[in-house]
């Protein structure tokens, strides 16, 4: 409580804005929705923070989020609440290696999922999140593009599967979507048969053949709500339920069961470095700024990577 106020005292005076992830700790979530700030994707949060007429933006999720933030909005002062929130996508495709897989094919369009580097996104012809890449993909195949998608190798398996477009796959992965268990699942399913099972597809291929609805968090959040079941099995981090909920609180949310529940698992649906966005985190970053928590992205890598960014959120608009 005491850091609750501290925050919403130094929100005003830095004339600054709260933007947090769906993934965030619930009482982040509340602190954004409480304080005039915001709740969403990182499309969405990418789109408000660009939007918003604050000076000073503090986007509590992962480092990319920031950085699309200081891409799109340079003139702002971007700030997290700790620079070492990093995500095992963006750690999972370095931009030497991936700039000489895109080279190997240079009759490719390259699509790279927003969970990447400045860096790589500089090197893309387009940049994607989970809620657009399904209809980008779409398009592009519907041109007669030939497609590089990187990193996560589990959602370009499934989008290409739907489209049926050509696409070269980088083999990344999401450490807590990755985890989830399609033998685990089907038993849960059968304690509860009368449940609608909801699946991220950053998930493996065999989770999501499980699925009543496969979508982006926006996309599970919108078929909570519109399911006929009022109960629920969610396959994606655990932070989704403060939300989830909000939208469907007479319905019953099941964590979906990851392959090596308790001690063994890696995330257990929860991102570790989501979970790294507390309180006193924030606080400090907005009491003391500086190197620790201020997000800078090279000049010449900004600008370049600005392109396929807005590439995605004029094909959005
Ligand atoms: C994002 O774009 O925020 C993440 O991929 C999670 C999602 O919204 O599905």
């Amino acid at each position: 409580q005491v850091y609750i106020t501290k925050i919403k005292q130094l929100l005003k005076s830095n004339n600054a804005v709260l933007i947090a992830h769906y993934y965030t700790d619930p009482e982040i979530q509340a602190l954004a929705e409480a304080t005039g700030g915001f709740v969403g994707d990182s499309l969405e949060m990418a789109r408000f923070g660009n939007q918003h007429s604050a000076t000073t933006l503090i986007v509590c999720g992962v480092r990319f989020m920031g950085e699309s933030a200081k891409i799109l909005t340079p003139e702002k002062k971007v700030l997290m609440p700790t620079l070492e929130a990093e995500c095992s996508l963006d750690l999972g495709c370095p931009v030497d290696a991936f700039t000489a897989f895109c080279d190997q094919h240079p009759d490719h369009t390259v699509v790279v999922y927003a969970n990447t580097s400045a860096a790589v996104k500089a090197r893309a012809d387009w940049v994607v999140t989970s809620s657009i890449a399904l209809e980008i993909i779409d398009h592009l195949d519907s041109e007669g593009c030939k497609i590089i998608w990187g990193p996560d190798r589990h959602l370009g398996g499934y989008i290409q599967k739907q489209t049926g477009a050509e696409m070269l796959l980088w083999q990344g992965e999401c450490i807590v979507h990755d985890e989830f268990s399609a033998q685990a699942l089907k038993q849960m399913k059968h304690l509860h048969p009368d449940a609608a099972i909801l699946v991220h597809p950053e998930s493996p291929a065999s989770v999501v053949a499980l699925a009543d609805a496969v979508g982006s968090t926006s996309q599970l959040i919108k078929a909570a709500t519109t399911l006929p079941q009022t109960k629920l099995i969610v396959a994606t981090d655990k932070g989704i339920f403060f939300k989830m909920q909000q939208m469907v609180p007479n319905k019953e949310l099941i964590e979906a069961p990851t392959a090596g529940a308790g001690a063994t698992c890696r995330s257990c649906a929860h991102c570790p470095w989501m979970a790294m966005n507390g309180l006193k985190a924030i606080y400090t970053a907005l009491a003391e700024g500086g190197q620790q928590h201020e997000i800078f992205v090279d000049e010449a890598i900004r600008v370049k990577s600005l392109v396929p960014l807005n590439r995605m959120l004029d094909f959005a608009a």
